[in-house]
């Protein structure tokens, strides 16, 4: 097959090699930014892949080009049978990575040593106990806490996911760097994006130059760097000089990335979304389940990705609530 065929190949000659796959829609967290206060209606279970479905989907899209699987959620971890497809997409030739809420991480340090899982990425949005727990619902923020400087002190490539919300946390954003000084960890500051129930609107944006001008203010500029980007990096990297980590701004909203974009999602109920604010999906669990072949299906939803989020190019259709038809965020898997 020639590189032109491929079907993970799409219109603007992007290839889609990297896969997050979301294995579960619960979570034992209820963050706001994530899914309405309600929750969401869980799918039945015989919707939701089974381990053999997800690894079955898995192979095919390794066998395509596939080269990183990222798992997600919900939560990946509260899922039962997560350490069999742990075992099972370690045995496929992937880089395997996962995102986390970091509650029960600790429990599966020796499996991921043992399986090779080396990237993990765990949410964490306050360094303040109490915020904490107004933005999850929950309290965990110690068990949390602990567990980032456990997954770094064990070796692992540790990113901590920040989603920073105006009047809630954008206040913090030195003492989260503050935190890269003397542990090689990557911050991530991620603008709020809006999905379905999240209440988003647009002043509760903490912009990617807000960001950068908070840290100007704190910092001498001789004493931060912006980094060379990996490529197809959703993230702009930066640094203080001499700090063992570094701190990145993902600014979904106001200077997207999709140029480079090698991603592809598929939800826990086998659906595959070629774009994370997409609002149509393309069922692949029905014609695996039928013995039909998947490829086409793969090949048809690559081909119909946008350019840019889903059709949405500038601020101004990104902000209007009727160009979103989208699942909450915790039935897409980030
Ligand atoms: N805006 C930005 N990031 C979000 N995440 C979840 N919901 C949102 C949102 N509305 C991020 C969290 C989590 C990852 C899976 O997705 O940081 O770490
Ligand atoms: Fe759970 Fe992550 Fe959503 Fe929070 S952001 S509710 S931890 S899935």
């Amino acid at each position: 097959m020639t590189e032109t065929e491929n079907i993970l190949t799409d219109t603007f000659g992007r290839e889609h090699t990297y896969l997050r796959i979301s294995l579960t829609e619960r979570c034992n967290l209820r963050c706001t930014y994530c899914m309405p206060a309600g929750g969401i209606p869980l799918s039945p279970k015989s919707h939701i892949m089974t381990y053999e479905e997800i690894f079955t989907i898995a192979k095919e899209f390794v066998s395509h080009g596939v080269t990183k699987i990222r798992l997600t959620g919900g939560e990946p971890l509260v899922r039962k049978d997560v350490g069999l497809i742990l075992e099972k997409l370690a045995s496929l030739n992937v880089e395997l990575a996962i995102t986390t809420n970091g509650v029960i991480v600790d429990t599966f340090i020796e499996q991921f040593k043992r399986i090779g899982l080396q990237k993990i990425n765990v949410s964490l949005d306050s360094l303040d106990n109490e915020k904490n727990t107004t933005i999850t619902r929950r309290d965990y923020f110690t068990k949390v806490y602990n567990n980032i400087q456990l997954l770094v002190k064990e070796g692992f490539e540790v990113k901590v996911n920040c989603v920073l919300i105006k009047g809630f946390n954008e206040n913090e954003i030195v003492d989260f760097i503050e935190l890269t000084k003397t542990q090689p960890l990557q911050i991530r500051f991620i603008e709020f994006m809006p999905f379905d129930g999240n209440k988003w609107n647009l002043d509760k944006l903490v912009s990617l130059e807000e960001v950068l001008k908070e840290v100007c203010s704190h910092y001498d500029v001789k004493q931060f760097t912006r980094l060379k980007d990996a490529p197809n990096d959703t993230a702009k990297n930066y640094k203080i000089k001499d700090y063992k980590g570094s701190f990145a701004v993902i600014s979904s909203v106001t200077n997207p990335f999709c140029d480079s974009c090698n991603r592809i999602r598929l939800t826990a109920n086998g659906q595959l979304k070629n774009c994370l604010f997409s609002s149509s999906e393309s069922d692949l669990l029905t014609p695996l389940r039928e013995g039909k072949s998947i490829a086409p299906v793969i090949q048809k939803a690559i081909l119909a990705k946008k350019k840019v989020r889903n059709g949405m190019e500038t601020l101004e259709q990104f902000k209007d609530p009727d160009s979103h038809n989208n699942r909450s965020m915790i039935a897409i898997g980030g």
